[in-house]
Protein backbone atom coordinates (compact mmCIF):
# COMPACT_ATOMS: atom_id res chain seq x y z
CA UNK A 1 0.00 0.00 0.00
CA UNK A 2 2.66 2.39 0.44
CA UNK A 3 2.74 3.62 -3.16
CA UNK A 4 -1.20 4.08 -3.05
CA UNK A 5 -2.15 7.45 -1.45
CA UNK A 6 -5.73 7.32 0.81
CA UNK A 7 -7.79 10.21 0.43
CA UNK A 8 -10.57 9.98 2.83
CA UNK A 9 -12.55 7.21 1.29
CA UNK A 10 -11.46 7.69 -2.26
CA UNK A 11 -7.78 5.73 -3.09
CA UNK A 12 -5.68 8.13 -5.37
CA UNK A 13 -2.97 6.54 -6.51
CA UNK A 14 0.58 8.90 -7.12
CA UNK A 15 1.01 10.34 -10.86
CA UNK A 16 4.54 10.78 -9.56
CA UNK A 17 5.72 8.69 -12.51
CA UNK A 18 3.93 10.58 -15.42
CA UNK A 19 5.80 13.55 -16.95
CA UNK A 20 3.05 15.57 -16.64
CA UNK A 21 2.11 15.57 -12.74
CA UNK A 22 2.13 19.27 -10.81
CA UNK A 23 1.71 19.73 -7.47
CA UNK A 24 -1.26 20.23 -5.19
CA UNK A 25 -0.35 23.82 -3.56
CA UNK A 26 -3.47 24.49 -1.62
CA UNK A 27 -7.06 23.96 -1.33
CA UNK A 28 -9.90 26.09 -0.34
CA UNK A 29 -13.65 24.95 -0.32
CA UNK A 30 -16.30 27.31 -0.85
CA UNK A 31 -19.47 25.39 -0.65
CA UNK A 32 -20.71 21.62 -0.80
CA UNK A 33 -20.58 21.83 -4.80
CA UNK A 34 -17.15 24.62 -5.22
CA UNK A 35 -13.68 24.00 -4.36
CA UNK A 36 -10.28 26.24 -5.70
CA UNK A 37 -7.05 25.14 -5.32
CA UNK A 38 -3.47 25.74 -6.52
CA UNK A 39 -0.88 23.80 -8.34
CA UNK A 40 2.78 23.78 -9.23
CA UNK A 41 3.05 25.71 -12.78
CA UNK A 42 5.08 23.66 -15.63
CA UNK A 43 7.89 25.30 -16.21
CA UNK A 44 7.64 24.97 -20.24
CA UNK A 45 3.71 26.31 -19.98
CA UNK A 46 3.11 29.75 -21.76
CA UNK A 47 -0.60 30.11 -22.09
CA UNK A 48 -2.96 33.01 -23.06
CA UNK A 49 -5.60 34.60 -20.08
CA UNK A 50 -8.88 32.69 -20.04
CA UNK A 51 -7.18 29.16 -21.90
CA UNK A 52 -8.26 25.68 -20.71
CA UNK A 53 -6.32 23.01 -20.02
CA UNK A 54 -6.91 19.16 -19.43
CA UNK A 55 -6.41 17.79 -15.80
CA UNK A 56 -6.98 14.94 -13.63
CA UNK A 57 -6.09 11.90 -11.64
CA UNK A 58 -5.44 8.39 -12.64
CA UNK A 59 -9.05 6.10 -12.57
CA UNK A 60 -8.89 2.52 -10.78
CA UNK A 61 -7.16 1.19 -13.77
CA UNK A 62 -3.96 3.36 -13.69
CA UNK A 63 -5.28 5.22 -16.55
CA UNK A 64 -5.22 9.41 -16.63
CA UNK A 65 -9.00 10.67 -16.11
CA UNK A 66 -8.75 13.91 -17.30
CA UNK A 67 -11.59 17.18 -18.32
CA UNK A 68 -11.02 20.37 -19.33
CA UNK A 69 -10.29 22.74 -16.85
CA UNK A 70 -9.83 27.06 -17.63
CA UNK A 71 -7.08 28.06 -15.64
CA UNK A 72 -8.39 30.64 -13.39
CA UNK A 73 -4.78 32.19 -12.31
CA UNK A 74 -3.83 35.02 -15.01
CA UNK A 75 -0.61 34.01 -17.44
CA UNK A 76 2.18 36.15 -15.09
CA UNK A 77 1.11 34.11 -11.89
CA UNK A 78 4.16 31.58 -10.89
CA UNK A 79 1.28 29.08 -10.04
CA UNK A 80 -1.97 27.88 -11.45
CA UNK A 81 -5.64 28.36 -9.98
CA UNK A 82 -8.50 26.30 -10.78
CA UNK A 83 -12.01 26.32 -9.93
CA UNK A 84 -14.33 23.74 -9.51
CA UNK A 85 -17.88 22.16 -9.45
CA UNK A 86 -18.17 19.00 -7.27
CA UNK A 87 -20.12 16.37 -9.21
CA UNK A 88 -21.03 14.05 -6.61
CA UNK A 89 -21.15 11.36 -9.23
CA UNK A 90 -18.64 12.45 -11.64
CA UNK A 91 -16.19 10.22 -12.51
CA UNK A 92 -13.36 13.37 -11.92
CA UNK A 93 -14.62 15.35 -9.06
CA UNK A 94 -16.15 12.54 -7.30
CA UNK A 95 -12.24 12.06 -6.52
CA UNK A 96 -10.78 15.43 -7.39
CA UNK A 97 -12.97 17.46 -4.53
CA UNK A 98 -10.71 15.27 -2.36
CA UNK A 99 -6.80 16.25 -3.12
CA UNK A 100 -4.90 18.10 -0.55
CA UNK A 101 -1.58 19.77 -0.23
CA UNK A 102 1.21 17.95 -1.16
CA UNK A 103 -0.84 15.24 -3.83
CA UNK A 104 -0.40 15.23 -7.64
CA UNK A 105 -2.48 15.82 -10.25
CA UNK A 106 -1.91 15.19 -14.38
CA UNK A 107 -1.93 18.30 -15.87
CA UNK A 108 -1.80 18.42 -20.01
CA UNK A 109 0.38 21.55 -21.21
CA UNK A 110 -1.71 22.38 -24.22
CA UNK A 111 -3.63 25.35 -23.57
CA UNK A 112 -6.23 26.16 -25.86
CA UNK A 113 -9.40 28.07 -25.89
CA UNK A 114 -11.73 31.15 -27.49
CA UNK A 115 -11.72 33.13 -24.36
CA UNK A 116 -8.84 35.67 -25.40
CA UNK A 117 -8.23 38.93 -25.65
CA UNK A 118 -6.86 38.53 -29.37
CA UNK A 119 -10.05 36.78 -30.62
CA UNK A 120 -11.95 39.86 -30.31
CA UNK A 121 -11.39 43.67 -32.25
CA UNK A 122 -10.25 46.65 -30.39
CA UNK A 123 -13.10 48.71 -28.12
CA UNK A 124 -13.64 50.70 -25.31
CA UNK A 125 -15.68 48.45 -22.86
CA UNK A 126 -15.55 44.79 -22.20
CA UNK A 127 -18.48 42.53 -20.47
CA UNK A 128 -17.16 39.25 -18.76
CA UNK A 129 -20.67 37.23 -18.59
CA UNK A 130 -20.73 33.87 -16.60
CA UNK A 131 -22.70 32.15 -14.52
CA UNK A 132 -21.52 29.50 -12.21
CA UNK A 133 -17.69 28.01 -12.60
CA UNK A 134 -17.86 29.85 -15.96
CA UNK A 135 -16.40 32.31 -13.74
CA UNK A 136 -12.77 30.72 -13.73
CA UNK A 137 -12.06 31.72 -17.51
CA UNK A 138 -12.65 35.96 -16.42
CA UNK A 139 -10.83 35.31 -12.94
CA UNK A 140 -7.93 35.23 -15.28
CA UNK A 141 -8.75 37.57 -17.26
CA UNK A 142 -9.62 40.36 -14.59
CA UNK A 143 -5.85 39.60 -13.29
CA UNK A 144 -4.12 40.47 -16.53
CA UNK A 145 -2.90 43.63 -16.98
CA UNK A 146 -3.53 43.21 -20.37
CA UNK A 147 -7.18 43.74 -19.98
CA UNK A 148 -7.06 46.87 -18.77
CA UNK A 149 -4.61 48.01 -21.22
CA UNK A 150 -6.60 47.07 -24.22
CA UNK A 151 -10.01 48.11 -22.31
CA UNK A 152 -11.22 51.59 -20.57
CA UNK A 153 -13.81 49.58 -18.69
CA UNK A 154 -14.33 46.23 -17.45
CA UNK A 155 -18.01 45.08 -16.56
CA UNK A 156 -17.43 41.14 -14.78
CA UNK A 157 -21.60 39.93 -14.36
CA UNK A 158 -21.65 36.71 -12.55
CA UNK A 159 -24.70 34.81 -12.15
CA UNK A 160 -25.47 32.25 -9.48
CA UNK A 161 -28.45 30.03 -7.86
CA UNK A 162 -27.06 31.45 -4.19
CA UNK A 163 -25.00 34.09 -2.34
CA UNK A 164 -22.42 31.41 -1.35
CA UNK A 165 -21.46 30.77 -4.67
CA UNK A 166 -20.80 33.85 -5.87
CA UNK A 167 -18.41 33.95 -2.49
CA UNK A 168 -14.94 33.01 -4.75
CA UNK A 169 -15.83 35.83 -7.73
CA UNK A 170 -16.48 38.61 -4.63
CA UNK A 171 -13.09 37.65 -2.56
CA UNK A 172 -11.68 37.70 -5.68
CA UNK A 173 -12.75 41.22 -7.52
CA UNK A 174 -12.87 42.74 -3.55
CA UNK A 175 -8.64 41.90 -3.53
CA UNK A 176 -7.99 43.43 -7.00
CA UNK A 177 -7.80 46.98 -6.13
CA UNK A 178 -5.34 47.00 -3.07
CA UNK A 179 -3.26 43.84 -5.10
CA UNK A 180 0.34 44.99 -5.33
CA UNK A 181 0.96 43.67 -8.88
CA UNK A 182 -2.07 44.66 -10.66
CA UNK A 183 -4.12 46.91 -8.38
CA UNK A 184 -2.82 49.76 -9.91
CA UNK A 185 -3.77 48.76 -13.70
CA UNK A 186 -7.26 48.19 -12.07
CA UNK A 187 -7.71 51.36 -10.74
CA UNK A 188 -11.25 52.28 -11.01
CA UNK A 189 -12.02 50.71 -14.17
CA UNK A 190 -13.61 47.13 -12.95
CA UNK A 191 -17.45 47.18 -12.47
CA UNK A 192 -18.89 44.24 -10.34
CA UNK A 193 -22.02 43.29 -11.25
CA UNK A 194 -22.97 40.01 -9.68
CA UNK A 195 -26.43 38.78 -8.69
CA UNK A 196 -28.48 35.53 -7.67
CA UNK A 197 -31.78 33.64 -8.70
CA UNK A 198 -33.12 31.91 -5.88
CA UNK A 199 -31.60 33.57 -2.89
CA UNK A 200 -32.38 37.00 -2.34
CA UNK A 201 -29.67 39.79 -2.73
CA UNK A 202 -29.24 43.09 -3.20
CA UNK A 203 -29.07 42.73 -6.76
CA UNK A 204 -31.09 39.63 -8.25
CA UNK A 205 -31.83 38.02 -11.95
CA UNK A 206 -30.57 36.93 -14.68
CA UNK A 207 -27.59 37.76 -17.37
CA UNK A 208 -29.85 37.43 -19.89
CA UNK A 209 -32.62 39.34 -18.27
CA UNK A 210 -30.64 42.22 -16.84
CA UNK A 211 -28.72 43.21 -19.82
CA UNK A 212 -32.01 42.90 -22.32
CA UNK A 213 -34.27 44.75 -19.79
CA UNK A 214 -31.21 47.96 -19.46
CA UNK A 215 -31.40 47.13 -16.09
CA UNK A 216 -28.01 46.60 -15.36
CA UNK A 217 -27.08 49.95 -17.77
CA UNK A 218 -29.02 51.50 -15.22
CA UNK A 219 -27.99 50.52 -12.34
CA UNK A 220 -24.41 50.71 -12.96
CA UNK A 221 -24.87 53.99 -14.75
CA UNK A 222 -23.40 52.92 -18.34
CA UNK A 223 -24.35 53.48 -21.99
CA UNK A 224 -25.93 50.59 -23.33
CA UNK A 225 -23.83 48.41 -25.34
CA UNK A 226 -22.80 49.13 -29.32
CA UNK A 227 -20.93 47.67 -31.70
CA UNK A 228 -18.19 50.03 -32.11
CA UNK A 229 -17.63 50.48 -28.18
CA UNK A 230 -18.48 47.13 -26.53
CA UNK A 231 -16.64 43.43 -26.55
CA UNK A 232 -18.11 40.47 -24.57
CA UNK A 233 -16.70 37.40 -23.45
CA UNK A 234 -19.21 34.69 -22.42
CA UNK A 235 -18.85 31.16 -20.21
CA UNK A 236 -22.01 29.25 -18.89
CA UNK A 237 -23.83 26.36 -19.73
CA UNK A 238 -24.86 25.85 -23.16
CA UNK A 239 -28.22 27.15 -22.56
CA UNK A 240 -27.27 30.30 -20.74
CA UNK A 241 -24.58 30.68 -23.90
CA UNK A 242 -27.39 30.28 -26.24
CA UNK A 243 -29.82 32.98 -24.87
CA UNK A 244 -26.73 35.52 -24.27
CA UNK A 245 -25.50 35.11 -27.66
CA UNK A 246 -29.22 36.21 -29.05
CA UNK A 247 -29.20 39.12 -26.29
CA UNK A 248 -25.38 40.19 -27.53
CA UNK A 249 -27.08 39.76 -31.19
CA UNK A 250 -29.45 42.18 -30.27
CA UNK A 251 -27.15 44.62 -29.31
CA UNK A 252 -25.58 44.28 -33.06
CA UNK A 253 -22.49 42.41 -31.73
CA UNK A 254 -21.40 39.55 -33.95
CA UNK A 255 -19.52 35.89 -32.67
CA UNK A 256 -15.86 36.21 -33.22
CA UNK A 257 -12.81 33.58 -32.98
CA UNK A 258 -9.11 33.51 -32.74
CA UNK A 259 -8.85 33.25 -36.36
CA UNK A 260 -11.55 36.05 -37.22
CA UNK A 261 -11.91 38.73 -34.38
CA UNK A 262 -15.18 40.05 -33.83
CA UNK A 263 -16.92 41.54 -31.47
CA UNK A 264 -17.92 38.43 -28.79
CA UNK A 265 -16.45 34.99 -27.83
CA UNK A 266 -17.87 32.19 -25.96
CA UNK A 267 -16.87 29.12 -24.75
CA UNK A 268 -18.89 26.29 -22.38
CA UNK A 269 -17.95 26.16 -18.70
CA UNK A 270 -19.20 22.56 -18.95
CA UNK A 271 -20.46 20.12 -21.67
CA UNK A 272 -23.69 18.23 -20.57
CA UNK A 273 -26.60 19.77 -19.16
CA UNK A 274 -29.31 18.08 -21.20
CA UNK A 275 -29.47 19.89 -24.39
P1 LIG B 1 -18.54 14.87 -15.82
O1 LIG B 1 -18.89 13.50 -16.25
O2 LIG B 1 -17.52 15.60 -16.65
O3 LIG B 1 -19.83 15.75 -15.71
C1 LIG B 1 -21.03 15.22 -15.18
C2 LIG B 1 -22.13 16.26 -15.27
O4 LIG B 1 -21.91 17.27 -14.27
C3 LIG B 1 -22.19 17.03 -16.60
O5 LIG B 1 -22.92 16.32 -17.54
C4 LIG B 1 -22.83 18.33 -16.19
O6 LIG B 1 -24.24 18.18 -16.17
C5 LIG B 1 -22.33 18.54 -14.76
N1 LIG B 1 -21.17 19.47 -14.72
C6 LIG B 1 -19.90 19.21 -15.12
N2 LIG B 1 -19.10 20.28 -14.92
C7 LIG B 1 -19.90 21.24 -14.38
C8 LIG B 1 -19.65 22.59 -13.96
N3 LIG B 1 -18.43 23.14 -14.05
N4 LIG B 1 -20.67 23.29 -13.45
C9 LIG B 1 -21.92 22.73 -13.37
N5 LIG B 1 -22.21 21.46 -13.73
C10 LIG B 1 -21.21 20.73 -14.25
N6 LIG B 1 -15.43 22.58 -14.69
C11 LIG B 1 -15.05 23.25 -13.60
O7 LIG B 1 -15.46 22.91 -12.49
N7 LIG B 1 -14.18 24.32 -13.69
C12 LIG B 1 -13.67 24.75 -14.87
O8 LIG B 1 -12.87 25.69 -14.91
C13 LIG B 1 -14.08 24.06 -16.06
N8 LIG B 1 -13.65 24.46 -17.28
C14 LIG B 1 -14.11 23.82 -18.39
C15 LIG B 1 -13.74 24.29 -19.65
C16 LIG B 1 -14.23 23.69 -20.81
C17 LIG B 1 -13.82 24.22 -22.16
C18 LIG B 1 -15.11 22.58 -20.70
C19 LIG B 1 -15.64 21.89 -21.93
C20 LIG B 1 -15.44 22.08 -19.46
C21 LIG B 1 -14.97 22.70 -18.29
N9 LIG B 1 -15.34 22.25 -17.03
C22 LIG B 1 -14.96 22.95 -15.91
C23 LIG B 1 -16.11 21.01 -16.83
C24 LIG B 1 -15.13 19.86 -16.55
O9 LIG B 1 -14.46 19.54 -17.76
C25 LIG B 1 -15.82 18.59 -15.99
O10 LIG B 1 -17.01 18.33 -16.64
C26 LIG B 1 -16.09 18.70 -14.49
O11 LIG B 1 -14.85 18.82 -13.82
C27 LIG B 1 -16.83 17.48 -13.93
O12 LIG B 1 -16.08 16.34 -14.19
P2 LIG B 1 -16.58 14.91 -13.73
O13 LIG B 1 -15.75 13.87 -14.39
O14 LIG B 1 -16.67 14.86 -12.25
O15 LIG B 1 -18.07 14.84 -14.29
P1 LIG C 1 -32.04 30.29 -12.76
O1 LIG C 1 -31.90 30.03 -11.30
O2 LIG C 1 -33.10 31.30 -13.09
O3 LIG C 1 -32.17 29.02 -13.57
P2 LIG C 1 -27.24 26.42 -12.96
O4 LIG C 1 -26.87 26.29 -11.49
O5 LIG C 1 -28.52 25.77 -13.35
O6 LIG C 1 -26.09 26.06 -13.88
O7 LIG C 1 -27.47 27.96 -13.19
C1 LIG C 1 -26.53 28.94 -12.82
C2 LIG C 1 -27.13 30.30 -12.99
O8 LIG C 1 -27.37 30.53 -14.38
C3 LIG C 1 -28.48 30.41 -12.29
O9 LIG C 1 -28.53 31.65 -11.64
C4 LIG C 1 -29.47 30.31 -13.43
O10 LIG C 1 -30.67 31.03 -13.23
C5 LIG C 1 -28.71 30.92 -14.57
N1 LIG C 1 -29.17 30.40 -15.86
C6 LIG C 1 -29.40 29.11 -16.18
N2 LIG C 1 -29.83 28.99 -17.45
C7 LIG C 1 -29.86 30.23 -17.96
C8 LIG C 1 -30.22 30.76 -19.22
N3 LIG C 1 -30.61 29.97 -20.23
N4 LIG C 1 -30.14 32.11 -19.39
C9 LIG C 1 -29.74 32.90 -18.38
N5 LIG C 1 -29.39 32.46 -17.17
C10 LIG C 1 -29.44 31.14 -16.94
Amino acid sequence: MDDLKTVNDATVKPVRTLPDAQTVLSVRHWTDRLFSFRVTRPQSLRFRSGEFVMIGLLDDNGKPLLRAYSIASPSWDEELEFYSIKVPDGPLTSRLQHIRPGDQIILRPKPVGTLVLDALLPGKRIWFLATGTGIAPFASLMRDPETYEKYDQVVMMHTCRTVAELEYGRQLVEGLKDDPLIGEFVGDKLKYYPTTTREDFPRMGRITDNLASGKVFADLGLAPMDRDSDRAMVCGSLAFNIDVKAVLEGFELREGANSDPREYVVEKAFVGDGI
